[in-house]
């Protein structure tokens, strides 16, 4: 089955891929968010579908959503699991503008559009974010985010953004090893949540944030992402490096404190926020 639909506010009408085709291709290079949502069965991850669309030219805003996903990708080469049917596995199509050095304020910027609907859905829970963009509920991860792009001519041509939101599983669905530092928003209400209407409220949220991204740039999304943020101050280790996070440069970089006083700019990667740091012998 492969259902498409176009998303205007929370308003559902039938997609036509001949009104797509026959669009100028200027408009198809816009970059302006024109939200469309694909559903299909099953997908190895929806990232490479999502990306065949952008090589094709679908415009911004054009998501492709798998209801089982047999080769989920997270972050890091690491694989992204989840149960069939039960999670929002969606990748959305960017075309911002904006140069490759500020990339990484896109998978930021898609945080927040999902730490706001996470809010919206597990009410009165609230969504933090740990850097460089996991959403968390009560310290455990909701959420992950996957973005992958493609740069010519220096600029950025696309971005596809993968968004795992844990919906409607529950512990038992969850890897045993991971247990005790994931959640989804079953767990934290309850309830059971429709998995397509999901996806369409976040895309609704990417879309106004991308809007405001266009009008603005991207200056205001470190200042509101931080805003979600909890570990300012805190001490995190990162490949032999052991400081306190001081904050969020303009990039989406993280800046760290050595113990030296040196500041130390992490722009990819994971960060530990346990202590001890593994494998760290000596001050940095
Ligand atoms: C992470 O490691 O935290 C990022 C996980 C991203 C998972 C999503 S699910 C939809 C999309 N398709 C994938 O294969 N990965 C992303």
């Amino acid at each position: 089955m492969t259902l498409s639909i176009r998303c205007s506010a929370f308003n559902l009408v039938r997609f036509s891929e001949k009104r797509l085709k026959n669009r100028t291709a200027s408009f198809i290079r816009s970059i302006m968010f024109n939200p469309t949502l694909k559903i299909i069965e099953i997908a190895e991850s929806t990232q490479d579908e999502a990306r065949k669309l952008a090589l094709s030219g679908s415009p911004a805003g054009t998501s492709i959503m798998a209801v089982v996903q047999t080769g989920g990708r997270g972050r890091g080469g690491s694989k992204w699991f989840s149960p069939p049917g039960k999670n929002l596995a969606m990748s959305v199509i960017l075309r911002p503008n904006v140069g490759p050095r500020e990339a990484p304020i896109l998978g930021m910027l898609s945080s927040i559009a999902v730490a706001d609907t996470v809010d919206t859905l597990c009410d009165p829970h609230r969504a933090s974010v740990k850097w460089p963009n996991d959403v968390l509920v009560q310290e455990k991860k909701i959420a992950g985010i996957l973005s992958e792009g493609q740069i010519s001519s220096g600029r950025l041509d696309f971005i596809v953004l993968g968004l795992g939101l844990n919906l409607n599983s529950f512990e038992e669905d969850f890897p045993s090893n991971l247990t005790n530092s994931l959640t989804s928003c079953s767990i934290l209400t309850g309830l059971t949540f429709d998995i397509k209407q999901v996806g369409i409220s976040l895309l609704t949220r990417l879309g106004e944030l991308s809007e405001r991204l266009e009008i603005e740039g991207p200056g205001f999304v470190p200042g509101m992402w931080q805003m979600r943020w909890p570990h300012k101050d805190h001490r995190i280790c990162r490949e032999g490096v052991e400081g306190t996070a001081i904050e969020i440069d303009d990039d989406g970089a993280l800046l760290v404190q050595s113990q030296n006083g040196r500041t130390i700019k992490i722009t990819s990667g994971e960060v530990l926020l346990r202590r001890p740091c593994p494998g760290i012998t000596g001050v940095n």
